[in-house]
């Protein structure tokens, strides 16, 4: 018998919701009896009493299997047909325990047995109406804190954010530092194969991902039609990244190995590019141009924007940027592009999903607000009340504030350098306008540790290198894309599906549903 288990004052128990007193049975009555008397009272069964003490149950589903042995009814006893012994609940248990506890017997009603006497009946389907309006609690569960803030979901060999310190990594290397010394196709190899190219390796992935940026013509026919029907170049790339994988054949990531996963992962990372600046220039009326690897794949990408080949400085400050946004540890889009990729999904469907989430303005959607916001401002003297002003109506500043970086972000300090090499128009007013931010921001709201982040410096280097504002995020996208990736090979190799819980906090189920 199921024990005493103190009923919490919101909760119901198994007396509150019993039917008594019970409807009871002999075993030497007769079947025809017993089942004459739950017609009368309309009650699913009989419990079988030796006086008052239950030493059986016989059932509705008794009867029917009893009939469908084309038993006798006025000859056989319900001795003979009840289930003995059966298990019994107290009336002060709770009637979510009882339910819980007693749900996996596949019992539909129980005795209710208090000093050895049987005082009454409760069918499982009431206890489980109670126990479905019960809070539903998950075993074991964790209760992590709004947005999973500092909760560590995976393990991770791609990168890291060290936010306390103003550091970030790709692999064991420092990601500054990788900017300032290296390729972003050496970055891209470093991602995928853990570790840095030879110089053959370079020049074989450099040609392979050569070949992977022509478009194929089923995806190259349709996009007029996509750029057309696009409002931003992200929607456009995203219904053409969609499209590119249909074409290209990419399959669910688990029906695949590693080759085919990478293989896929190349030809999306290498498509990104060409699709940005085709549509773009779709959209402005413009033929696309074909890709020029052997020139860069930063001077590449905005020959691909004006058909000239660009300044090696202004290209390299393109690149740079682009190699400081590849990884950036659990950020949203990322951990959507390994939610999706966890279900099995194939790597089309990841990287579409992690365009979702990076066009939101509070991750990738910013930078060009943060150009907005110098021009709102006009004038370096008007900055103060304007910053002041926008932070007292609860607004936030575009280009400040990190999830992670409590202290200054080493992009933006990255960034801000970039900006002054290549002797950036907007960087002497950009730099008053940061410091002005920081200090009212540090007197209204103290102790928040707020500073310019990546996007801030990133608008003035790309303002400077001619791509215009609708590009900004979409030239995230180009190289972030490379991070998405890195993190579906390894979510794929060592796969377990992502399924966290929500706690219910709306009006208790079930109600009924009203007629139509
Ligand atoms: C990036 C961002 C979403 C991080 O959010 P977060 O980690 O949730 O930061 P919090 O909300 O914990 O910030 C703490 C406090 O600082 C405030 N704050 C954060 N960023 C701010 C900003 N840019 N301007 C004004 N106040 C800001 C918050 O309102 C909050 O105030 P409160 O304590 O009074 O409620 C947030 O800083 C932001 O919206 N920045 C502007 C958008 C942007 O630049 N995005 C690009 C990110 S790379």
């Amino acid at each position: 018998m199921l024990g005493r288990v103190p009923a919490t004052p919101t909760h119901r128990t198994v007396g509150e919701l019993m039917s008594s007193p019970p409807i009871t049975a002999t075993p030497s009555e007769l079947i025809a009896e017993a089942s004459d008397r739950m017609r009368e009272h309309r009650v699913g069964s009989v419990v079988v009493v030796d006086g008052r003490r239950p030493i059986g149950i016989l059932t509705e589903r008794d009867l029917v299997r009893f009939a469908a042995a084309g038993g006798d009814a006025v000859g056989t006893k319900v001795a003979e047909w009840m289930t003995e012994e059966p298990d019994t609940v107290a009336p002060g248990v709770d009637a979510a325990d009882a339910f819980s506890s007693l749900a996996e017997h596949g019992y539909r009603h129980i005795p209710v047995v208090e000093g050895g006497e049987v005082v009454g009946v409760v069918s499982m389907r009431d206890l489980m109406r109670v126990a479905q309006i019960q809070p539903v609690t998950h075993p074991g569960a964790i209760e992590a804190p709004p947005g999973l803030k500092g909760v560590v979901v995976a393990e991770t060999k791609v990168g890291d954010v060290r936010g306390l310190e103003g550091f970030y990594h790709y692999r064991e290397f420092s990601a500054v530092e990788l900017a300032a010394k290296r390729t972003l196709e050496d970055v891209w190899f470093l991602l995928f194969e853990g570790r840095l190219p030879t110089a053959a390796e370079r020049s074989a992935f450099v040609d392979e991902i050569a070949e992977a940026s022509v478009l194929p013509d089923a995806v190259r026919r349709v996009l007029p039609e996509i750029a057309a029907g696009s409002t931003t170049v992200m929607e456009g790339v995203r219904t053409a990244v969609s499209l590119l994988g249909a074409v290209r054949g990419m399959r669910p990531t688990i029906d695949i190995g590693h080759e085919e996963r990478r293989r896929d992962a190349v030809a999306v990372c290498a498509a990104m590019p060409v699709l940005i600046m085709a549509v773009h220039r779709l959209m402005s009326g413009q033929e696309p141009i074909d890709p020029r690897p052997e020139l860069g794949y930063g001077a590449s990408y905005l020959w691909m924007l004006t058909g000239t080949e660009p300044d090696p400085d202004v290209a390299r400050a393109v690149e740079q940027y682009q190699m400081t946004t590849i990884d950036h540890g659990f950020n949203a889009s990322t951990f959507t592009s390994r939610v999706i990729t966890s279900t099995g999904a194939d790597v089309a469907a990841a990287v579409v999903g992690g365009m979702g989430a990076l066009s939101g303005p509070l991750h990738g959607g910013a930078p060009s607000r943060a150009l907005d916001l110098l021009d709102a401002i006009g004038s370096p003297e008007r900055a103060r009340a304007y910053i002041t002003d926008r932070v007292q109506a609860g607004e936030v500043i575009m280009g400040f504030g990190h999830a992670v970086y409590k202290t200054e972000d080493p992009r933006s300090n990255f960034l801000r350098d970039v900006a002054e090499r290549i002797g950036a128009e907007k960087l002497p007013f950009a730099g008053e306008v940061e410091r002005t931010v920081v200090d009212v921001l540090a007197e209204l709201k103290p102790g928040r540790n707020l500073y310019a982040n990546v996007e801030f410096y990133a608008g003035v280097v790309m303002d400077h290198c001619g791509l215009p504002r609708q590009l900004f995020t979409p030239t995230f996208a180009s190289s972030r894309v490379i991070g998405w990736c890195a993190n579906i090979l390894e979510q794929a190799a060592e796969n377990r599906i992502i399924r966290p819980s929500a706690r219910y906090v709306g009006p208790p189920p079930p109600q009924p549903v009203p007629d139509a």
